[in-house]
């Protein structure tokens, strides 16, 4: 299967990309200290789609928001991380896991992501909270190969 290689140093608080892994765009963001204080203050009890879906947890990891961000991504021997780096970012599927569509950034009800097709809101932490999508936005294997550098896959 294949890998793809993510320089993260470079990416500031707030910005974004999208890159292609597996064929399929992915999100990839530094989010803001107030974002990931918004998306940690929710009960995971009150969120529609309470696991993690998270490929570096078991299946039934909850959605915390270290849950659902780097935090949780292996890291090869002899690398340093850090801390505040690997919380910050958010790694996920950039398809809406309704029928698909590529959500908008910075918007909809949490000034995250806005699936426009039909009407999805997802919160910082890349969860569903309202609308048709099913399920919170997949985040895929990672493992920081450097103490900027991840690898998908
Ligand atoms: Fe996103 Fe339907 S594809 S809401």
């Amino acid at each position: 299967l294949s890998t793809t290689e993510v320089n993260v140093g470079a990416l500031e608080e707030g910005a974004e990309i999208t890159v292609m892994f597996r064929e399929r765009p992915h999100f990839v963001r530094r989010r803001t200290a107030t974002e990931i204080t918004e998306a940690a203050d929710v009960e995971v009890s009150r969120l529609p789609d309470q696991l993690a879906r998270n490929a570096n947890l078991e299946d039934s990891a909850p959605a915390t928001d270290q849950n659902r961000s780097a935090f949780t991504a292996l890291i090869d021997d002899g690398v340093e991380v850090d801390e505040g780096l690997r919380g910050s970012l958010l790694v996920s599927s950039a398809n809406c896991t309704h029928l698909g569509c590529v959500p908008t950034e910075g918007a909809g009800d949490y000034d995250a992501w806005f699936c426009p097709c039909h009407g999805s809101h997802y919160d910082t932490a890349g969860r569903i909270r309202r609308g048709p999508a099913p399920e919170n936005l997949p985040i895929p294997p990672m493992t920081f190969i450097s103490a900027t550098t991840l690898r998908l896959g």
